[in-house]
């Protein structure tokens, strides 16, 4: 039963997925207790404007785009690889901008993803049963370090700061001004770039075009950034959960824009009793199983007012399985009268695994999905407005194809991911180029 009223603790009456277990709970409260103490890593007045953003992309006026690794590492806190990862979405931003024709909503999977749901409670390492990797808010890929350690808590929380101020320091010293040459030294020679490098000569001329009739527009060259993340561990994200009295609200300020996953999402489940009564922008993942009644209930009980821009639907079939959803999805929101935007993340029904046992995903696949999915919503009258990656700045291979043409015999060269399969950064601009083609088709 949902509670009727709402705080920050009502989800500890109901079924929490996917939660560790701590051998010591008192060193546990001892570090939600700090948490909770802590300052907050982003302001309300951020996290409204980019419900409004939201609002104007569920209007068809922007375009989201939310990326970033599948699970951060804290190994990865580390200057060049942030600044790689928000120029690649930038990039990608610059191509939907030019090809697409509309303004981007920048949103990173970043300074804070730190907690992964996993279908298992134990794995076999080498022949060892080991309980299993549950990102580093949790514990450590090293299968010698898996036990469920608090102190980790305090560590992701400092880890989202920095990379928080890092990207910030980023914005407003303008390495996000996208004129600026370096940012476009693709990853691809002249001759590879083949197709592509006549658009993206034509990205560069029109750039040049807008700096000499007086800048940038604002939205370019401050390249707003906001975070997200999954809100998994719910202890940790209740400690980040504060009341702002101006607003007379209670925000999780631990990021702009939290999600519910496909593994936590149950109906009568704490994970969405938590994230009903946050005031933020929130994001639900929407896989093949979700029935058009219960979609209902879930939109009845995430977004009762129906605010344009509160709510994102992500939804993850896998290609070639979104025409047999998607249309009874669509229908059941508008027939509730749901200003929902419509996001598609085609990474996480695509997985599959080499008989070597690494996770990959194939490039075609993911493309074949959003096509597929932009397809359905045009039909229907809908909207695709906004897209969920996962991808780095990194020349990692963990997803075959793209133009590198990367095979399964190619991965074990630069398999980082401790989760799933990310889009490399040449495989995340031309997943750019290919999608500013579906969105000036829609
Ligand atoms: C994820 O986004 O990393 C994830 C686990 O996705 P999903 O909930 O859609 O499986
Ligand atoms: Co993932």
């Amino acid at each position: 039963m949902t509670p009727t009223t709402w705080t920050p603790e009502t989800w500890r009456q109901l079924k929490a997925a996917q939660q560790p277990v701590y051998h010591d709970p008192v060193a546990l409260e001892a570090a939600l207790a700090e948490l909770a103490e802590l300052p907050p890593l982003v302001v309300a007045e951020e996290v409204d404007h980019l419900q409004t953003l939201l609002a104007e992309a569920a209007a068809g006026k922007r375009f989201l785009l939310q990326g970033g690794d599948c699970a951060e590492a804290f190994a990865d806190c580390r200057g060049g690889l942030i600044q790689d990862k928000l120029r690649v979405l930038l990039q990608m931003s610059v191509l939907i901008t030019h090809g697409g024709r509309t303004g981007v909503v920048h949103l990173g999977r970043i300074a804070g993803q730190y907690a992964k749901p996993r279908s298992g409670n134990t794995e076999v390492v080498d022949g060892r049963e080991v309980p299993v990797y549950r990102g580093d808010l949790i514990n450590s890929l090293d299968p010698n370090q898996r036990e469920a350690d608090p102190a980790r808590l305090l560590q992701a929380y400092h880890r989202s700061a920095v990379t928080l101020n890092h990207l910030r320091a980023l914005v407003d010293g303008g390495f996000a001004d996208l004129h600026h040459p370096e940012h476009w030294d693709l990853p691809w020679s002249r001759e590879d770039a083949g197709h592509y490098l006549e658009t993206l000569d034509q990205v560069r001329a029109s750039l040049d075009f807008v700096q000499r009739l007086g800048g940038l527009p604002e939205n370019l060259r401050t390249g707003e950034l906001f975070t997200s993340h999954e809100a998994l561990h719910l202890p940790f994200e209740t400690a980040l959960t504060r009341w702002v009295p101006e607003k007379e609200a209670f925000y999780n300020l631990g990021a702009h824009f939290l999600w519910i996953g496909e593994r936590t999402r149950q109906l009568d489940g704490a994970h969405l009793e938590y994230i009903r009564g946050l005031a933020n922008p929130i994001g639900l993942k929407v896989g093949a199983s979700m029935q058009p009644g219960d979609l209902k209930t879930v939109l009845a009980k995430l977004d009762p007012q129906r605010q344009p821009g509160r709510l994102t639907l992500i939804t993850r079939f896998g290609a070639g399985k979104a025409e047999a959803v998607l249309p009874g999805l669509i229908a059941a929101a508008r027939a509730e009268g749901h200003p929902v935007l419509w996001s598609s993340d085609p990474m996480h029904g695509n997985g599959t695994q080499t008989p070597s046992g690494l996770k990959t995903r194939a490039f075609g696949d993911i493309l074949q999905e959003l096509q597929e999915v932009a397809e359905i919503h045009r039909r229907l009258g809908s909207r695709l407005g906004a897209v969920h990656f996962e991808l780095t700045g990194e020349p990692v291979t963990e997803c075959t194809g793209g133009v590198e043409g990367l095979e399964e015999a190619d991965l074990w060269r630069a398999y980082r991911s401790g989760c799933d399969p990310r889009l490399n950064r040449s495989q995340s601009l031309e997943m750019a180029f290919l999608l500013a083609k579906v969105i000036r088709e829609g």
